[in-house]
């Protein structure tokens, strides 16, 4: 067992000594899932037949046990307090984890995937309905996908269309809401990373013209009956939220043209330290928030930067090879490289 103190932990070791696992293990009690998208399957250990991971973890003002055990044929069980759950939505009720790396820089840089899921995962987090609507918008994207590749008759078209952004509307709301509140987070994180000295926005991007006077339904569903001849031809839909995409400026340019390398990776901290905030907006109490390594690469102001802004923030768990810059950070030190023992406590 190990216990982790409440201004978090500085996980440090050589490289494949583990930090990044046991990092994963703290975040899988709050997703159910990896951080690194590993199937589970490959995060047993080799030779073994399952996995069991248990932890006690506070959350609603209480203590709770979060229990998983899953094996190679992927049959998984996690129970809260020892009750076994259906979905894992019911975890992201509780226990709340936000967990940043190197690879987040796909957020900013990569396909428009990449932020699907970062802010489709962000948006749950804060308001766990946005599951509901989200699975309601995929279930009759999918049946209208697969209308569009049979025959079908006007009425059924329409009815379709009609459900289709019936479907679609709370999804959107609830993106720009979130998005709202995230905006002045961000702006001011960024400025206070980059000293004061740059200015980042964040836009979601629309696939709908709305024209003026004319209701977003409304539109939505004209830009649907006019693409009709394409999307039969594609055979899958082709405007909604599945396609979306958020735009990053910074000083008024598209940071995926012009930024540099450090700036890329600064947004990708910063993103996940306004996810964090939002999440303490939204429930009053902090999440874990878990670093793994990603500060190298930035300059040393940005690096003190960020470490000042964590400063009494959440209960942080910081994985990296040396404890360099985070000396001064001041955190209990587990070296994974001195292999604790089973049964350990810090
Ligand atoms: N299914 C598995 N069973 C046993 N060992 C595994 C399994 N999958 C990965 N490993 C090993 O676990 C080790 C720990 O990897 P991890 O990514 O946690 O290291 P790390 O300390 O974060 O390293 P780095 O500093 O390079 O990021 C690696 O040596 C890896 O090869
Ligand atoms: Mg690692």
């Amino acid at each position: 067992m190990l216990e982790f103190p409440a201004p978090g932990l500085f996980i440090t070791g050589a490289n494949g000594c583990g930090k990044t696992n046991l990092l994963e293990a703290v975040a899988y009690l709050s997703s159910g899932k990896s951080i690194r998208l590993k199937p589970d399957s490959e995060l047993v250990r080799f030779g073994q037949e399952f996995f069991r991971l248990s932890g006690e973890v506070e959350y609603s003002g209480s203590r709770h046990t979060i229990e998983v055990a899953c094996d190679t044929n992927h049959i998984k069980t996690i129970s809260i307090d020892s009750v076994q759950i259906d979905r894992l939505s019911e975890l992201y009720r509780g226990f709340k984890t936000v967990y940043s790396a190197p690879g987040d820089v796909e957020i900013v840089t990569g396909s428009p995937g990449e932020r699907r899921r970062f802010f489709d995962l962000a948006i749950a987090q804060h308001d766990v309905t946005y599951l509901d609507y989200l699975r309601r918008y995929r279930q009759v994207l999918k049946q209208r996908n697969q209308l569009l590749k049979e025959r079908f008759n006007r009425a059924e078209k329409e009815a379709w269309d009609n459900s289709f952004v019936e479907a679609t509307l709370p999804v959107i709301e609830k993106r720009l809401s979130y998005l709202d509140e995230f905006r002045p987070v961000l702006r001011e994180y960024y400025r206070d990373i980059s000293g004061e000295k740059e200015e980042l926005q964040v836009e979601y991007k629309f696939e709908i013209p709305t024209s003026s006077g004319e209701k977003f339904q409304e539109s939505y569903l004209k830009a649907i009956t006019t693409s009709e001849d394409r999307e039969r031809e594609q055979c899958r839909t082709l405007f909604g939220p599945h396609l979306a995409d958020w735009d990053f400026l910074l000083d008024g340019k598209r940071v995926r043209s012009f930024a540099s390398q450090g700036q890329n990776r600064s947004i990708a901290i910063a993103l996940r330290l306004v996810q964090a905030e939002m999440v303490k907006r939204s429930t009053g109490e902090s999440p874990v928030l878990m670093l793994d390594d990603v500060l190298a690469e930035l300059d040393a102001s940005r690096r003190s930067n960020i470490l000042n802004m964590l400063h009494g923030q959440h209960q942080v768990l910081i994985a990296a090879p040396d404890i360099g810059d985070y000396r001064d950070f001041n955190l209990p030190v587990l070296n994974l490289t001195d292999k604790p023992e089973r049964g350990s406590v810090l």
